[in-house]
């Protein structure tokens, strides 16, 4: 990775498994962002659920991204790792009423997903003294054409106002105060191949823009979310550029004097990041060949969540043996804890280095601690320099929370909900 050989972090008796990056990566890969939007007027906002590793963070707020997020603690870590909260935006279907008073509190964009939303933002706007500003979530019904799982934009999904309830809404809109619609936003959904939807969407949303401009509201964002696709066959698969997405909704922005907001996650940090595990031990079973390494679906669940395909290389090939056809899998006591399936390989030797590909999305950002492999460590690779930037949990970190302490809730009247199991 860069001028560091990946190999010898393992010789020099690193933990597996860990999560590395590229500073090189992550700055190209904004960089073909910061292009696209070159003489727009235009938010880039990172979206922090893609990966939240502060070093990672810091390094995109420096070159200028925008932060999206979806939680109290998605926004402290992004406001203290230098994000400029005007460039800020909170969404969710359900937001917490504490993920609500910290955005509040720090004045940045909310994107309204429902009517209980839009209430609860407004009382707590009222009770705060302060004035949301507002971009209403739309749901436009287009098919984005990706795992149902990762898909956004249907009507199916739990996500944003349909088409008619935004119409519905047009008269209470008028009437409120504490917050300010300034814009609209739509997600389509995640891993998209294809622009043709959000150009589809671009356009639905024009029309509303234009009925909201005639109710008296000042729109001036048009947020088209992020979604866009990375190629993890590694030379298979044909991904627009940011460039390309950019186009698609250039029309509607140059028409309406829109600033654009685009949320990309994935497609910032997922190729700037690798998984890398050790060959525990290589088996067959008469049917299927098996690599075992110390990697797992504790860390990067794609591929069992989703069927996701990460392209996988021993770190060294030289020393290996036959090709064969394998399931490169984890030692979590589940099936599902797999890789990859299939996959040439030469075979290789218990302690070897396996490299998992474009890890960088939603892999530490979902990792879990099954079977008490706990989070590993984290580091970053700029040039021939490597760093730390997260240290493996301990035993210690886990049994920090275990407690048993008493906890008197009281003896107040049972309220006067109806008891449930009527
Ligand atoms: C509202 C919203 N914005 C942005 C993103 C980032 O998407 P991606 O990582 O695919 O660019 C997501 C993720 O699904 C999302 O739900």
């Amino acid at each position: 990775m860069e001028r560091v050989r990946l190999s010898s972090l393992l010789d020099a008796g690193i933990e597996t498994p860990f999560f590395i990056y590229s500073a090189a990566q992550l700055a190209a890969d904004w960089q073909a962002y910061a292009e696209a939007v070159a003489g727009l007027d235009a938010i880039v906002g990172y979206a922090v659920k893609a990966n939240s590793n502060p070093a990672l963070l810091r390094r995109l707020a420096g070159f200028g991204a925008g932060a999206v997020v979806v939680s109290d603690y998605e926004l402290r870590l992004a406001l203290e790792s230098g994000f400029a909260p005007q460039q800020m935006l909170m969404h969710g279907n359900g937001k917490r009423p504490r993920d609500l008073e910290a955005a509040l509190r720090a004045g940045i964009l909310l994107s309204v997903d429902s009517e209980f939303d839009l209430e609860q933002i407004i009382s707590r706007a009222t009770a705060l003294g302060v004035t949301a500003r507002l971009l209403l979530r739309v749901n436009p019904d287009i098919d984005p054409q990706v795992h149902p799982y990762i898909s956004t934009g249907l009507l199916d999904s739990k996500f944003g106002f349909a088409e008619g309830a935004v119409e519905r809404l047009r008269p209470r809109l008028q009437k409120l105060s504490s917050v300010e619609v300034v814009g609209l936003h739509c997600h389509l959904g995640s891993t998209l191949k294809s622009v043709q939807p959000l150009r589809d969407a671009a356009r639905l949303l024009a029309v509303l823009v234009n009925e909201l401009r005639r109710d008296g509201h000042p729109i001036q964002i048009l947020d088209m979310g992020g979604g866009l696709g990375i190629d993890y066959s590694r030379g298979r698969d044909k991904i627009p550029t940011p460039d390309e997405v950019t186009e698609a909704v250039r029309p509607v922005l140059d028409e309406l004097g829109l600033q654009l907001f685009l949320e990309p996650g994935r497609s910032l940090v997922a190729r700037a990041g690798a998984l890398i595990g050790r060959v525990l031990g290589v088996k067959d079973n008469g049917r299927k060949h098996f690599v075992v390494t110390d990697a797992s679906m504790a860390q990067l669940i794609r591929p069992c969540l989703y069927g996701a395909f990460h392209s996988i290389e021993l770190l060294e090939e030289s020393v290996a043996g036959p090709q064969l056809a394998f399931d490169v899998v984890g030692p979590i006591c589940e099936s599902s804890d797999f890789l990859g399936q299939g996959r040439l390989l030469p075979t290789p030797r218990p302690g070897d280095g396996v490299i998992i590909y474009d890890a960088g999305a939603y892999g530490f950002a979902m990792s879990s601690r099954y079977n008490l492999h706990l989070g590993c460590a984290e580091y970053l690779v700029d040039g021939d320099s490597l760093r730390r930037v997260r240290t493996a949990e301990t035993f210690d970190d886990l049994s920090r929370h275990f407690s048993d302490e008493p906890i008197s809730v009281g003896t107040r009247q049972p309220s006067a909900r109806p008891a449930a199991r009527d």
